[in-house]
């Protein structure tokens, strides 16, 4: 069994909303990076008093800030297909949706939206793509992948893909792939049932043991989550810790990353309000009960999420965002091109986004914030993955890269890329940055290389 949902039932029915004595214990221990357990996460996300919420969401910032820095990692998605042979109620991919343009893009024009991504300066993309193995099967993301490592510049590619099993996961990873992430959606089985009527994302049992294949397969590095508003909260949110909490024996290493994706509206998807729907204050709790709970992992906050929103979970434990994310396949070129394309019919999107800044714009915001927008995309390519990086993440020992990391990767960043909005206030970030390195040795060895930067030389890291 790899989580008991029955002993998360029981603990949700025997919580009581615990007063700020009994918060504050909690948090006292979870400053130690070590962790919650499940009882205490379902005590702290039972909390409904405004004042002591905002001690944890502190609390949780403060613990984002010991593990990984001030650093907020940014990426973009890039849809691959929307075919889907799935019929999820939420998700505008749906077999059912007979109104939906349908597009698998061909590898030419995977390369080319890469392309595009790349001239806006991200080096971390993540490939995603409906389920169906007829057109987006593995060899086909296989051959994305690869073209995109041989044409464009990005350093990292991760993969939002269906589950598979353990030989194509294998090379899946052996093409070189950072993340395999696949979100459970809700761990509830009847909700799961309900909300994903046909095809083979039914089985409920082949897509939460995958990340168990996954690892078997070499995949150190593995994103999960639950959607948010399909079924209770609590409950998703104490099965995902648990769901990591199981990685962890069984392999060393926490999920990579948590992320956390409400649900928004899809065109042509029967569900149009969530069942379960999740307030912003609660999407905070939960931001911060990961963050707590799960303090070697990414927690990520996609576009899903508006603006203001976003601009405070930076401040609340969240470490990775998105930024200008289109969610159908061929959007950036689409962007790019206007008016021609959408003529001809545009491909359905997966689900409508809310925040809609670019990159430069997310990188002043991040920055004006206190916060060091970062593009690194080190861990992966040096082999700080799994185990190992989950132990550097809970002894305190990564936080020095992630910071170096992401001066560096900015300033390369300001110099190659920035056009206007967040050139000074990226410099004043970098600045900041630099203060804060605690080790004399490792401050002078940042300036060294920010002079190399500077000169021209490029992808420089510790
Ligand atoms: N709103 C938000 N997220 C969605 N997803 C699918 N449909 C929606 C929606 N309407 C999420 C699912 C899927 C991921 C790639 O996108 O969690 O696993």
């Amino acid at each position: 069994m790899i989580i008991d949902t029955q002993k998360i039932e029981n603990i949700l029915l025997g919580i009581r909303q615990p007063d700020a004595y009994a918060v504050d214990d909690i948090l006292v221990r979870a400053f130690s990076r070590s962790g919650l357990s499940l009882e205490d996460a379902a005590a702290l996300l039972s909390v409904e008093d405004p004042n002591i919420i905002e001690r944890m969401l502190k609390k949780a910032g403060e613990v984002k800030e010991k593990v990984f820095g001030k650093r907020i990692v940014l990426f973009a998605p890039l849809y691959l297909s929307n075919y889907c042979t799935n019929n999820c109620l939420y998700c505008g991919f749906r077999k059912d949706n007979k109104n939906a343009v349908r597009k698998t893009l061909a590898i030419d024009e995977i390369v080319q939206e890469a392309k595009i991504l790349e001239a806006k300066g991200f080096k971390r993309i993540l490939l995603v793509c409906g389920e169906d193995p007829k057109v987006s099967g593995i060899e086909y993301i296989i051959e994305a992948v690869c073209a995109i490592y041989r044409n464009t510049g990005i350093r990292i590619i991760h993969v939002n893909a269906p589950p598979m099993d353990v030989a194509d996961l294998k090379r899946v990873k052996e093409s070189g792939v950072g993340v395999y992430q696949v979100f459970q959606e809700t761990y509830h089985r009847a909700t799961y049932d309900l909300m994903h009527p046909s095809g083979k994302k039914r089985d409920y049992d082949y897509r939460i043991s995958v990340m168990d294949r996954a690892m078997e397969a070499g995949f150190e590095d593995v994103g999960i989550g639950s959607l948010l508003g399909l079924y209770d909260y609590k409950f998703d949110v104490l099965a995902t810790i648990a769901h990591s909490g199981h990685l962890f024996e069984r392999f060393g290493a926490h999920a990579h990353t948590i992320s956390v994706p409400r649900l928004r509206p899809a065109d042509g998807s029967p569900v149009k309000t969530a069942p379960f729907p999740v307030s912003d204050m609660e999407f905070k709790k939960v931001v911060a009960v990961y963050r707590l709970a799960v303090p070697s992992a990414g927690i990520v906050v996609s576009t899903r999420e508006g603006a203001r929103l976003r601009d405070e979970v930076i401040h609340i434990g969240a470490s990775q965002i998105s930024a200008g994310s289109k969610t159908e396949p061929g959007g950036y070129t689409n962007e790019v091109r206007g008016e021609r394309l959408e003529a001809r019919g545009k491909p359905a999107e997966q689900f409508l986004t809310d925040d809609h800044r670019g990159l430069e714009e997310m990188i002043a915001s991040i920055a004006k914030n206190g916060y060091l927008p970062s593009l690194c995309t080190t861990c992966y390519r040096v082999g700080r993955t799994g185990a190992d990086f989950t132990q550097k993440t809970l002894s305190g020992d990564m936080e020095k890269f992630c910071q170096a990391n992401a001066i560096l990767t900015l300033q390369e960043y300001l110099l190659d890329y920035a056009q206007n909005g967040a050139k000074e206030l990226g410099e004043t970030a970098i600045k900041r940055g630099i203060e804060a390195i605690r080790e004399p040795n490792l401050k002078k060895e940042v300036l060294k290389k920010l002079d190399e930067i500077r000169q021209g030389k490029r992808d420089v890291y510790f």
